[in-house]
């Protein structure tokens, strides 16, 4: 993060200790770790490809702020918390519309059901960076980890996958944790922008199959609805 000024620099900082402190209690698929693993690879993403580096390290620290799955119905939107916070620290006014507007489309469940917005580099960046962790290992274990916390089942041959016609049927969906993956997961690869997001997700996506293939044969099962 060398090539921040030392302005810059401060924002980034603040920025990072105020996400870090709002994530405390987070569900660990969407935490601080979540948050660096995403800031990490947005940065590597920025420095093979255009976009601004400030920019997308302060709408990656700040992309998962007030997330629908989680939000409390007194808290307010990710916008306004996001706006409030970059204000209370002087980040120019130019800054936060370009990260509110990253924040506000960089959402998996949220493309679901709206049309497709102009996209920014630096939008094109977070949301191949957010997407990438999705994927992979760390995209198996928090899969696995979302559906520990949600008490679902790991998986059953007789419920197969589905599409959502609405973003709030995907967020209550009740399904097997392994329908994910051919809800979401495997779709990934797919939807990067970058090339450096499509090359990362290439290896990702290998890695998932592999496992899936494994998951069956270790279950001694063979859902109908596998592509394997
Ligand atoms: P976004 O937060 O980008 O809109 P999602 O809501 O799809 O994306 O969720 C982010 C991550 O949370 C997923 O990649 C997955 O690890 C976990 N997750 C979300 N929904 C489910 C689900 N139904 N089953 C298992 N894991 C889920
Ligand atoms: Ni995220």
């Amino acid at each position: 993060m060398s090539s921040f000024t030392p302005s810059e620099h401060e924002i980034v900082d603040k920025t990072s200790a105020f996400v870090k402190n709002k994530l405390l209690f987070a569900e660990k698929g969407h935490d601080w770790l979540h948050i660096q693993r995403v800031l990490n690879l947005a940065l590597n993403i920025a420095a093979q490809e255009q976009g601004n580096a400030y920019v997308v390290a302060l709408a990656a620290l700040l992309h998962d702020i007030a997330d629908e799955k989680f939000k409390t119905p007194d808290e307010p939107d990710g916008k306004t918390q996001i706006q409030t916070f970059l204000n209370s620290i002087h980040c120019p006014a130019a800054v936060t519309k370009q990260v509110v507007f990253i924040v506000e489309n960089v959402s998996y469940k949220d493309q679901l059901t709206t049309t497709q917005q102009t996209l920014t580099p630096e939008l094109a960046i977070v949301r191949d960076a957010d997407r990438l962790d999705a994927m992979g290992a760390i995209g198996i274990a928090r899969t696995f980890h979302y559906g520990g916390y949600k008490n679902r089942e790991m998986y059953n041959t007789n419920i197969p996958p589905t599409t959502y016609a609405t973003k709030e049927a995907y967020i209550h969906s009740n399904a097997p944790t392994i329908n994910h993956f051919y809800e979401k997961l495997l779709l990934l690869k797919d939807l990067m922008i970058t090339e450096t997001g499509k090359s990362i997700a290439k290896q990702r996506h290998a890695f998932m199959l592999q496992f899936l293939e494994q998951f069956y044969s270790d279950c001694s099962i063979s859902p109908k609805f596998t592509t394997l």
